[in-house]
């Protein structure tokens, strides 16, 4: 972490917790931004507890996320939810192009784009999912990888007037419990870092960029401390609310220190 940046703890629910169990889950992270004061916490339900969830964090430092978004405004498109309408729901920010989307939903950078832009466009800041796979990490390709999803929505990004995140997700790395070696993720956000310097330095000063995969209490602080990893993308252990306040814990004191 940098003291230039505030650190941004966010919570992707993935498909759990949409009813009821949402609702007290988005209660217990309320309880946990009273003790981390220097940290932007973000939960991320699922679509069926998006209002719910902001109504109970309403008057309260947490902020809502969305998991995705469609690219149009409104129309025909069955079963999709749009900008505007989570806007309405009482969202802040969306995850866009998480790999679970790229691979399962065939979302390609054109698609990742468009929905990037219409997030920005309503008003949402998008945290923007980039990550090799395990195949490509072990082909030597990490940066080639990930610089391709950087570039893709860079243009858009670099001229939002609202904050915007990256996360760098490994995919080998989400949901495995297997994360990134700390020297490993550093270089990554690094490079990160300075391809969005190349669009502008004070974007790149001020831009979050958040690790995720695995993320969990016992390697938040080796992860956390690297210099350029401004948060985190938490999915399994942001499930409940004692380990995600665990690691909320970690970034809030690594801001005093
Ligand atoms: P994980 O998921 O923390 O369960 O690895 C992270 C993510 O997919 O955002």
């Amino acid at each position: 972490m940098n003291a230039k940046r505030r650190p941004l703890i966010a919570g992707n629910w993935k498909m759990h917790h949409g009813g009821m169990s949402g609702i007290e889950l988005a209660a217990g992270c309320v309880k946990i931004s009273n003790h981390t004061p220097h940290v932007d916490l973000v939960i991320a339900p699922p679509y069926t507890a998006l209002a719910a969830a902001a109504h109970g964090c309403d008057g309260s430092p947490v902020a809502i996320a969305a998991q995705n978004i469609h690219a149009k405004d409104s129309g025909a498109y069955t079963g999709e939810i749009s900008a505007s309408m989570l806007v309405e729901a009482g969202c802040k920010w969306v995850i866009v192009g998480h790999s679970e989307r790229r691979q399962y939903y065939g979302e390609n950078f054109q698609i990742v784009h468009d929905k990037t832009c219409a997030a920005i466009d309503s008003g949402l800041r998008p945290i923007v999912c980039v990550g090799e796979t395990l195949e490509e990490r072990e082909a030597g390709k990490t940066l080639e990888i990930v610089k391709r999803e950087v570039v893709a929505v860079l243009p858009v990004l670099a001229k939002s007037t609202i904050p915007v995140a990256i996360a760098y997700e490994p995919v080998w790395a989400i949901g495995t419990g297997k994360n990134a070696q700390p020297s490993d993720a550093e270089e990554v956000h690094a490079a990160i870092r300075n391809w969005l310097a190349a669009a502008s330095e004070e974007f790149a000063e001020r831009t979050r960029i958040l690790y995720g995969g695995s993320l969990k209490p016992e390697n938040a602080e080796s992860l956390l401390s690297c210099a350029n990893v401004d948060g985190g993308l938490i999915g399994g252990a942001s499930l409940d609310a004692k380990s995600f306040g665990a690691i909320a814990t970690v970034a809030e004191r690594l801001t005093a220190s």
